[in-house]
């Protein structure tokens, strides 16, 4: 491939700042320190998130396609950049959860950290302005946001991804609880796993203390969020070193 060189910005998200390339198909996702909550109503930022997110997505999206998942990546630039494939984003974001927490604890008056066995998969509108709400695949299909081969493509996806990150994450001592996944269109029309897999995404239990070791900590002021995310980072560095 020819030397890539950054162009013009295409957006700024919450997370995330996609600037274009000297090549049309590929783009740059470069990984902020500035975190949200709530839809944006709260903001800050942790220290050194978006070298710590740009190295944890790199490493999962590597060892996914190992495991023959496609997804958008294509290498690691820079402590906060990263080449991704550029896709056609479907507006349809899945949140696949091994134990109750969060939403779904309010939502159905569930117990915090009651298994849900096998795996629950929710279907989420990815709309800022609406605030993500929760969809079913009537919304899905009616509005034409995925057909229904693409969400069976998802569906699958983000089986396997569960099935391969839970073993990831356990032997570093973190449960994987619950973590959403967004999908784009390449240009052949396939589906693949896009955006990214970091604590900003996940819910990430220590498997000793059940402490959360994701956003929570910032969402609900619970203290240690820089310290949380570089101990996160140091425990997937010495596990993936030496394997991707
Ligand atoms: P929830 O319990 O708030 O519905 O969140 C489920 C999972 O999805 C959790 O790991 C955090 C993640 N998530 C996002 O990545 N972005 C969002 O906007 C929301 C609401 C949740």
């Amino acid at each position: 491939m020819a030397k890539i060189e950054k162009r013009s910005l295409i957006r700024e998200g919450k997370a995330k700042i996609l600037f274009e390339t000297n090549q049309k198909d590929f783009i740059i996702q470069y990984f902020k320190d500035d975190a949200t909550a709530f839809n944006a109503q709260k903001k800050g930022s942790i220290k050194n998130k978006g070298a710590i997110n740009n190295a944890i997505s790199s490493w999962i999206f590597q060892t996914l396609g190992k495991s023959g998942i496609s997804t958008h990546f294509v290498e690691k630039l820079s402590e906060r950049e990263m080449l991704v494939r550029r896709v056609q984003i479907i507006p349809v974001e899945t949140v696949i959860r091994n134990k109750a927490a969060g939403s779904i604890v309010k939502r159905f008056n569930l117990k915090k950290g009651e298994p849900l066995s096998p795996e629950l998969i929710e279907y989420f509108y990815k709309s800022d302005e609406l605030g993500d709400p929760l969809i079913c695949l009537n919304h899905i299909f009616h509005f034409n946001w995925a057909s229904p081969e693409e969400i069976g493509e998802m569906v699958k996806i983000s089986l396997q991804v569960n099935g391969l990150l839970r073993k990831v994450f356990e032997a570093v001592g973190l449960d994987l609880v619950d973590f959403k996944l967004e999908f784009g269109k390449d240009a052949q029309g396939n589906v693949i796993l896009a955006d990214e897999f970091t604590p900003d995404g996940s819910r990430l239990w220590d498997l000793k203390t059940g402490e959360s070791m994701d956003k929570d900590r910032f969402r609900q002021d619970l203290g240690r969020v820089d310290e949380t995310y570089e101990e996160v980072y140091e425990r997937l560095r010495k596990f993936f070193e030496g394997k991707v």
